[in-house]
């Protein structure tokens, strides 16, 4: 399958991919994650991706769209893969369009996590992640079984530096001008699909194995 997350930052992209990932045996390819690895390994990508995210403001689309196209064309994409965090812009969109028209693939959805704003502030500021492995949690809704500790790997999980209230304001509103529109790109092709991001963590989890389970019939 070959699956798009939209959603606002917060929305629970990565939490669900997590778990998407796992059930329907395809990678986790988010944008985010890959910068992040680039900054904390100081690479020339890392670098300029910085100046960026640390502003809240996107990463230009040229660099952005060379990084997934590198990203898809490697083995174990053949079967598919889950997009979390691209395409952010119609411009990333229509180049992911190019790439898969070139291959004669599909999509099989654009899966949008619906969150209306009033919740997400709350949820970023409680965000805490794993630098070793990404994991995410959430001090309230999701918190570690040790306090301070990633389940998965013992690694002690940090706050991401775009987390900051003022930050993730201006993200907010960035998501709203630039992102948003392609909920309205994907309901025109008819690749639209939505559950309700505000259940809890298992229940969207189950939202979203019923909408990709119709789409596997
Ligand atoms: P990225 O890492 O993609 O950030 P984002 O879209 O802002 O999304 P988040 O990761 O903040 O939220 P999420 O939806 O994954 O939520 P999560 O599951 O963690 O991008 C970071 C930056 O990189 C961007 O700002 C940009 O600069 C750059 N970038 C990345 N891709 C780019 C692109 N394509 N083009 C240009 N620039 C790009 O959940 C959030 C919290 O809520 C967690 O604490 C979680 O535990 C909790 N939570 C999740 N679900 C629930 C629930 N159902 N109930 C209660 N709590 C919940
Ligand atoms: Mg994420």
């Amino acid at each position: 399958m070959r699956i798009i997350l939209l959603g606002a930052p917060g929305a629970g992209k990565g939490t669900q991919a997590k778990s998407i990932s796992n059930k329907y045996n395809i990678p986790h390819i988010s944008t985010g994650d890959i910068f992040r690895k680039n900054i904390s390994e100081r690479t020339p990508l890392g670098i300029e991706a910085k100046k960026y995210i640390d502003n809240g403001q996107l990463v230009p689309d040229e660099l952005t769209i060379d990084i997934i196209k590198s990203r898809l064309v490697e083995e174990d994409c053949e079967n598919g893969y889950l997009l979390d965090g691209y395409p952010r812009t119609v411009e990333q969109a229509k180049a992911l369009d190019v790439f898969l028209n070139e291959r004669e693939a599909n999509l099989d959805t654009a899966l949008l996590i619906k969150v209306p704003r009033e919740f997400i502030l709350e949820r970023m500021t409680g965000r805490r992640v794993c630098p070793s492995c990404g994991a995410s949690y959430h001090v309230k809704f999701n918190p570690p079984k040790n306090e301070g500790i990633c389940d998965i790997c013992g690694s002690d999980i940090i706050q991401r530096d775009d987390d900051a209230e003022i930050t993730v304001n201006k993200r907010l509103d960035i998501y709203e001008a630039q992102t948003h529109p392609l909920i309205e790109y994907y309901k025109s092709r008819d690749l639209l699909s939505e559950v309700d991001g505000t259940q809890a963590i298992n229940d969207v989890f189950e939202s979203v194995s019923k909408v990709l389970n119709e789409l596997r019939k």
